[in-house]
């Protein structure tokens, strides 16, 4: 499900550019002690940028299959000089690296049916967990993740690196500088085409994403779409969601698809998936603003988000590039470029970003998620995205699929805040 990096995340990126990300605060604390759970293709690809960090210590890896253990294995002690110990005795076996006293968080890359145990057993453990996208996939795994944090009060952290892109971060300097006026109305989507190379292998052979395709209809993976869009809206702290109702397509992409290049007998074009081809899920906050997210993973088509976020005095449109501010746009209901803008906004973790961070992981996005990750275990801080965003963003999986179910009912989203987003104050991304 590798994503394309964003249209702008190159944007700048000969600007202003210091010697790494600017997150240390007075005296160096040790390395963060790390396990990755998961060394698939993303866990190896999140690896690759944690072994070229000097304050990470990566002391284990854990795969179901030992030859991927092996690979990032050796990653780690190409780089390090030290083997971590490798974890492959089966599905329980990473609850034998949970139980070492010698590591800080892991990293849990794995199938998404994992995560929430897996996150839920590393906070048991005192572990910080960051967890891949999405951090749960029920309403019981969602609140179990709260319940465990406000239990051991150990932070949990999902990975969605899209809160962290250069363009999505900008926006959120010039939302908090007020040039949109009170925010009225936002749209996201996920739009990335995973039937060719993800759901499926390359001859068509269903792989674990695929299954749920054939069980669920919902938004599957509502967080890419999401991540930045919490802290535009305020959600959890000055708003929340209050009520969801979403629309599925009929599911044909699928079977269309392979129909058209393995023949109308192979399985793949054979089989009943339950997964609409676009889910289109619509939001109305508790203070009145609307949401809308669509996911749209089975068509034909270039990756795309459709960020654009309407206020009291402005609009910005991620499909346009453009922007549109009242008392400061040149021209009466006219566009313009929103990169003077990014350039003039630019957060303060971009502008640090050293030439070797900016070219790992999504034009240096994932590279900026880790070491706010990092910074938030060495230091034993809150991590940036916490357990209610990390909730909260997953719980429209099981939203939108009871709302469809319920012929687009409109369904009460849960607070997982218990009403404390009413005074919390923003956390994420303050240092501009
Ligand atoms: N944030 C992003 O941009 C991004 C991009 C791609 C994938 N992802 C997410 O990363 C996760 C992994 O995706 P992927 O593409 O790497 O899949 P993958 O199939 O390549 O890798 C998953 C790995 O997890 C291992 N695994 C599964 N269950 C396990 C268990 N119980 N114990 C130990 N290992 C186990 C598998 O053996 C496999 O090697 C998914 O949640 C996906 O949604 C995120």
């Amino acid at each position: 499900m590798g994503m394309p990096m964003g249209r702008r995340t190159f944007m700048g990126a000969s600007a202003g550019l210091a010697a790494g990300l600017a997150l240390s605060t007075g005296a160096e604390p040790a390395p963060a002690r790390i396990g990755v759970i998961g060394t698939g293709n993303r866990g190896t690809h999140l690896l690759s940028i944690l072994v070229n960090l000097p304050e990470v210590e990566i002391r284990a890896v854990c795969d179901l299959k030992p030859e991927a253990a092996q690979l990032a294995a050796e990653m780690v002690e190409k780089s390090s000089g030290k083997k971590p110990t490798m974890y492959t005795a089966g599905e329980l076996d990473y609850q034998n690296l949970l139980a070492r006293d010698d590591i800080d968080a892991v990293i849990i890359a794995t199938y998404w049916q994992w995560h929430t145990r897996m996150a839920v057993d590393a906070m048991k453990h005192g572990k910080y967990a960051g967890v891949e996208v999405p951090a749960a996939l029920t309403f019981e795994e969602c609140q179990s993740l709260v319940d465990t944090y406000e239990q051991t009060k150990v932070p949990c952290m999902m990975l969605e690196n899209w809160s962290f892109r250069r363009d999505n971060l900008a926006l959120l300097n010039m939302k908090r500088k007020g040039l949109f006026g009170d925010i009225v109305h936002v749209h996201c989507a996920h739009s990335h085409n995973c039937i060719d190379h993800w759901f499926f292998d390359p001859e068509g052979n269903i792989r674990w994403g695929g299954e749920f395709l054939v069980n669920r209809n919902c938004d599957q993976y509502p967080t890419h779409s999401q991540g930045p869009v919490l802290s535009w809206m305020d959600i959890n702290c000055g708003d929340a969601y209050a009520t969801i109702s979403s629309v599925a397509t009929e599911s044909r992409a699928i079977n269309a698809y392979f129909a058209r290049k393995f023949g109308p007998d192979h399985p793949s074009a054979k089989r009943t998936y339950k997964q609409g081809d676009i889910v289109t899920s619509t939001i109305r906050t508790q203070n009145g603003k609307t949401l809308i997210i669509n996911y749209d993973m089975q068509l034909p088509r270039p990756y795309d988000n459709r960020w654009m976020l309407q206020g009291l005095l402005g609009v910005y449109s991620e499909d346009r590039e453009s922007v549109y501010v009242e008392g400061r746009s040149p021209k009466y209901h006219e566009w313009e470029p929103f990169a003077p803008y990014q350039q003039e906004f630019d957060h303060a973790y971009w502008k640090s970003m050293s030439e070797k961070e900016l070219a790992m992981g999504h034009g240096g996005t994932d590279v900026v998620e880790l070491k706010l990750f990092l910074k938030a275990v060495r230091e034993k801080t809150q991590t940036p995205i916490d357990v209610y965003d990390s909730a909260t963003m997953s719980s429209i999986i099981p939203l939108s699929e009871a709302s469809i179910a319920q012929g687009s009912k409109p369904i009460e989203c849960p607070d997982y805040t218990k009403g404390a987003w009413k005074t919390r104050k923003p956390a994420f991304a303050l240092d501009v």
